[in-house]
This record gives structure tokens, sequence and C-alpha cells, in this order.
């Protein structure tokens, strides 16, 4: 089939022509994001209550899964959704495509559009390298972590604060640690909701980047949140709903200074940092080091909803394949 453009009419097209492609969460609209948000949480009902409808959305469909870097949970979940969904799957290791020997991104790209629907990846590169994937109008791109950002994370924190607090507009999040592709995610997606304060403490030297903390505050000009970065942990807000985290050593980097643990010490989310807030749920988005960024008390405790935050990595990717693939609903 072609359509009236002459390109041919793969799944993963949008009516506008153009592929639903994830690299950044500033390709979605507020709106776009709320209902990513939302589907995530109804898939993760229809899971639950066994839906047979939810084999049928993708059906006919192809999804590539290519990950250069480690992975349990989001190539674990993007893979699982997608043979949830009913669509097949071919998974590409980090040595796997002719990129290895000297084929361009582009070229990979236009290839794989022919045949895939939608691909999912991960690098420790740049979202630039996954958009030179995406310049082709046939087979969705979907960042999995890229060196900046993490988008389908995000998406899976939103979806598990959805779902244990009701709504997302006003809600308190103290995040601790690096600001990392995960912290990036967090920002951008959270400033879009009113109402909601993110109040990030960085170690020195190691914040989110200018470029981020200025779009999520933007974003936040608009919606009406609040977004404070501090790099210690001094005049921490006096209530929040909940506290997040994420290890030290981000997945794919390294950090040149030798002394780097010195500066992340003093940010350890620990049983005194969350008595300061007994109201307060914990996430984490795994993996996890006991013992560096959080206690395994605090990790293993009854306010952590990190592995049920684990757990909506999968209904997510289900939601973001859906729309990505060409899913009616979207
Ligand atoms: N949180 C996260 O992205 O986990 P994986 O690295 O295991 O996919």
């Amino acid at each position: 089939m072609t359509s009236t453009d002459g390109v041919p009419a793969g799944a993963g097209r949008h009516h506008s022509g153009t592929a639903r492609h994830l690299l950044t969460l500033a390709d979605l609209t507020a709106a776009d994001l709320d209902r990513l948000v939302e589907r995530g949480c109804a898939i993760a009902a229809e899971v639950r209550a066994g839906d047979p409808a939810l084999a049928g959305i993708l059906r006919g469909r192809v999804a590539g899964v290519y990950f250069t870097r480690t992975s349990t949970r989001t190539r674990t979940a993007f893979s699982s959704a997608a043979l949830r969904l009913g669509a097949g799957l071919i998974a590409y290791g980090p040595g796997d495509l002719q990129l290895n020997t000297g084929e361009t991104i582009e070229d990979t790209g236009r290839v794989l559009s022919g045949m895939l629907d939608v691909l999912v990846v991960r690098t420790a590169g740049p979202v630039a390298e996954m958009a030179a994937l995406a310049a082709q109008r046939r087979m969705a791109v979907v960042n999995a972590m890229s060196a900046e950002e993490h988008p389908t994370q995000a998406l899976a924190d939103l979806t598990t604060l959805r779902a244990r607090f009701g709504a997302l507009p006003g809600l308190r999040v103290l995040y601790v640690g690096e600001g990392n592709n995960t912290a990036t995610a967090l920002s951008l997606a959270l400033t879009r909701y009113p109402g909601t304060e993110l109040h990030l403490r960085t170690p020195p030297g190691y914040g989110l980047p200018p470029a981020t903390a200025l779009k999520a505050k933007e974003y936040g000009a608009a919606s009406g949140a609040l977004l404070v970065e501090r790099h210690d942990m001094a005049q921490l807000p006096q209530r929040v709903d909940a506290v997040y985290t994420t290890r030290w050593q981000t997945t794919g980097t390294t950090k040149p200074d030798p002394d780097w643990r010195a500066a992340f010490a003093p940010f350890q989310v620990n049983e005194t940092l969350m008595d300061r807030y007994p109201d307060a749920l914990f996430l984490h988005d795994l993996p996890a080091h006991r013992g560096e960024e959080v206690t395994a008390g605090v990790l293993d405790g009854p306010r952590s909803v990190a592995f049920e935050q684990a757990e909506n990595k999968l209904y997510s990717a289900m939601a973001v394949l859906e729309r990505a693939a060409g899913g009616d609903r979207w």
C-alpha cells in the first residue's frame, strides 16, 4: 500500500505522515504524555484482568529491540510488551548490525524502516544517533535510554505515581542523586503537570544539564509546576509525597574524578532522610546498590515502590508500543 505522498504506509506512521517517534519527552505534548501515563495505568488493569483483547492490538506488526548496553528491565519490558500485544519481535545485540562494519546509521534506519514498525533502541550515545535512525518516515524509533535522557523510565515513574496517588497534579517529589538521564526525563515529565514540585538535590558538579533545567522550568512556567535544584542537603522541603534516587554509577558511564564518592556520600537516601517524610513513598529506577545511594532498609522497606515501578515499565512500554506501532486507539 502506498500513501498519497508516495511513501509506503508503514504501520508506525501517524496520519500526519510522520512516524510516532519517542526520542525525548520534548517530542510529546503535555496531553500526549498524560495519555501515555493514563494508558499505562489502564493496561496494567487489563493485563491483571487477563483481557484477551490486548493480544490483538499489534497483531501483524513487527518490533525490533536494539540494545548496545546492558539492561534487565527496559529490554525485557519492551520485548514482553511487544509479545503481549501480539507483535512479532526481533532482538539485536551490540554486535549484530552492519553498523559495526561501517554502514551508516541513516542507511540502517532506512533499511529497517521497510521491515519493522518500531525500533526500540538503547545506546550510550547521544539522542542524535537515534534521531539519525529516525530520519525516515515509516518506522517509529523509541529511546530506551541514551546518554542524555531515559524517557521511558519517566513514563514508568509517572505511571507508578499516578497509580499510587490517583492523580499527578500537585504531587511533590524530592529527587536525591546525580542529575543523570533518569533525572532529566523525570524533570521534563513532572513539570508538565500543574502544581507539581520537583526538588532536586544533586552533588556539586553532577547536576542537571543546564539545557534540561531551562526546558523543565519553561514547562513549569506554562503549567504552574516548580523545579528547584540545590547541590547540598540543606533547606530540604517541608513536605514531599515521594523521595526518588538512582544508582550513583549510571549505566554506560564512568566518572573521571577518582574522588566522586566523597561528593555523593551526603546524598544517600537512608532512614534519617525518610524519617523527615513519614508519609512519603520511596522510588528507585533500579538497578540499586544497597549501602550506596540507598540503604537496604529503605529499598526493601514498606514505603518502597521500586519493584512496582519496575513492573510498571512493562505497562508503560505497552502504551508506548501501542502508540508507536500504530494501534487504532492512537
Ligand atoms: N531502570 C532501567 O532502565 O533498568 P535497566 O537498565 O535494567 O533497563
